[in-house]
């Protein structure tokens, strides 16, 4: 049979065989960088990913009449042997994927040493990284989804809750609770489509790449595409190996969503502050000295993991940076960052998720609040703008009455309106416009352009949210069908030969 590729540093790999075939290895593994080396203990999280490589790989061997049947039906048993150990029973090795072979070799003997016709460690780790990550993200949508839900729930159960809006941290103009809770609603609809995204390309498979230069045996990539799940495979042999951009892409849309995360956090722990929301005891926590102190902790932590999210991010492109083609050890830096990353942020969208569900809105204080700082401005703005204003006027004669007098009423309207426009306010608008405008809740009312917190507004975006949420998790749910469909076609397949 012809020899593994041996070129690029694939050192660990090559050739040199005894009659078990671990001869050469171990002069390689011996020496005092060993656990420098050894990614095997990390490698957990792609023990059950490896294992299903092996085992589409063994049957694909078979099928194209490079491993014989009895010999994949002997390696096929021994990974299930291997399987029901587990992975702290692997023997040592530099990874899982050494690992895994010496237990197979340990079992069948030379012939287990088949395993690994046809392929290298390089292809092997690329595809086993994205088959776990696949799970994972659609683990990380599926708890954006729930937030995104619970967000919408939020929007149902406080339509009409008036609370003060804010630009830079400035009361700016009354919106509803509902409405604030929409606008973290469609961001995060966005952070599932990043990640969405970002699962179509993560599930493409290197395998079959070999080391990066292919393989001349016949070997059917498509074969071993499908019985993994991925939706196909990468067409360049060196891209397969090296590439490690679909890491950056998941990583980045979960900083992203942390981001979001964060923004969303602070805003309930500033309104806790301002007793606008109480968040509810089970994401809380008290002081160890102060007995009165109930703290929205959990949220702090959520808006914490963001800075985490960021350095996952930036190290592993600060890992990537500048690698040469094609697999260099540094890639097995990379994995760390976006399971570091995947982890945590999934974690803290499950908490910023519970906390937003299970908190108590204040409505009187939030009600109080939402005038305050003559928030209602622009409305009377608009109001006089709409009675034929230039808007820029407008805007001075509202600036000049909220500058005169600390409380903007009709009065101190229609003195700003005699000395900027020469006439009388009712001139352009009458008394009961003026006090509409001045209202926080006709104000809201009044704003029901599309997007807008008016009731009809906010109602229309929830039809939406809900219509996109089902959709979106209908296709999440239809890909991980896909994903359970090939596992158990590669099951039974296992199973006509073991
Ligand atoms: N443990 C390695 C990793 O995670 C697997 C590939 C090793 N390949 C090699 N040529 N040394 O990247």
């Amino acid at each position: 049979m012809p020899e593994e590729p041996t070129v690029n540093g694939d050192g660990a790999d090559d050739g040199d065989t005894s009659s078990d075939g671990v001869v050469r290895r171990e002069r390689f593994s011996g020496g005092p960088a060993r656990g420098f080396l050894s990614s095997l203990a990390a490698d957990e999280r792609i023990f059950a990913a490896d294992l299903a490589v092996d085992r589409a790989h063994v049957v694909m061997l078979e099928e194209r009449g490079i491993v014989e049947a009895e010999t994949a039906g002997e390696i096929l048993v021994a990974l299930d042997q291997i399987e029901d150990a587990g992975h702290d029973a692997l023997p040592d090795g530099e990874d899982v994927h050494e690992a895994i072979e010496t237990a197979v070799i340990d079992r069948v003997g030379p012939d287990g040493g088949r395993m690994h016709t046809a392929r290298s460690r390089n292809d092997e780790v690329a595809t086993c990284i994205r088959y776990r990550l696949r799970e994972d993200l659609l683990d990380a949508a599926q708890a954006t989804l729930e937030a995104r839900g619970a967000l919408i729930e939020t929007a149902e159960a406080e339509r009409e809750t008036i609370m003060p809006g804010f630009t830079h941290l400035q009361p700016a103009q009354p919106t509803t609770v509902a409405h604030w809770a929409l606008s973290y609603e469609r961001a995060i609809a966005r952070e599932i489509e990043r990640l969405v995204a970002a699962y179509a390309r993560t599930n493409q498979s290197p395998l079959g790449a070999a080391a990066f230069a292919g393989t001349p045996f016949e070997i059917d990539r498509e074969r071993t595409a499908e019985l993994l799940g991925f939706d196909g495979t990468m067409d360049n042999a060196m891209d397969a190996v090296s590439a490690r951009d679909f890491l950056v892409e998941s990583t980045a849309a979960l900083a992203s969503l942390a981001t979001t995360l964060s923004g969303l956090a602070e805003d309930v722990v500033l309104y806790a502050n301002k007793g606008y929301i109480e968040v509810d005891d089970s994401y809380a926590s008290t002081s160890s000295i102060m007995p009165q102190k109930k703290n929205p902790d959990t949220l702090e932590l959520v808006r914490a993991r963001a800075g985490d999210a960021a350095a996952g991010l930036n190290g592993l492109l600060s890992t990537l940076k500048g690698l040469p083609r094609a697999y260099n050890r540094d890639l097995q830096r990379a994995g760390g960052h976006a399971w570091r990353t995947i982890d945590g942020v999934s974690e803290a969208t499950e908490v910023a998720a519970g906390a937003v569900a299970t908190a108590e809105w204040n409505e009187k204080a939030l009600a109080d609040a939402a005038g305050e700082g003559f928030s209602t401005a622009t409305g009377v703005a608009d109001a006089l703008a709409m009675a034929g204003v230039p808007f820029r006027m407008a805007h001075e004669v509202v600036a000049g009455a909220a500058e005169a007098a600390g409380e903007t009423d009709f009065q101190t309207l229609d003195a700003a309106t005699r000395k900027v426009l020469d006439a009388p306010l009712t001139e352009y608008v009458d008394r009961e416009t003026v006090e509409a405008a001045l209202d926080p809740t006709e104000s809201v009312a009044s704003r029901d352009s599309p997007g807008g917190p008016a009731p009809g507004a906010v109602a229309d975006q929830i039809a939406t949210a809900r219509d996109e949420h089902a959709t979106d998790s209908d296709a999440l749910a239809d890909r991980r069908a896909n994903l359970d469909a090939a596992a158990q076609t590669l099951q039974a397949e296992v199973e006509t030969y073991v």
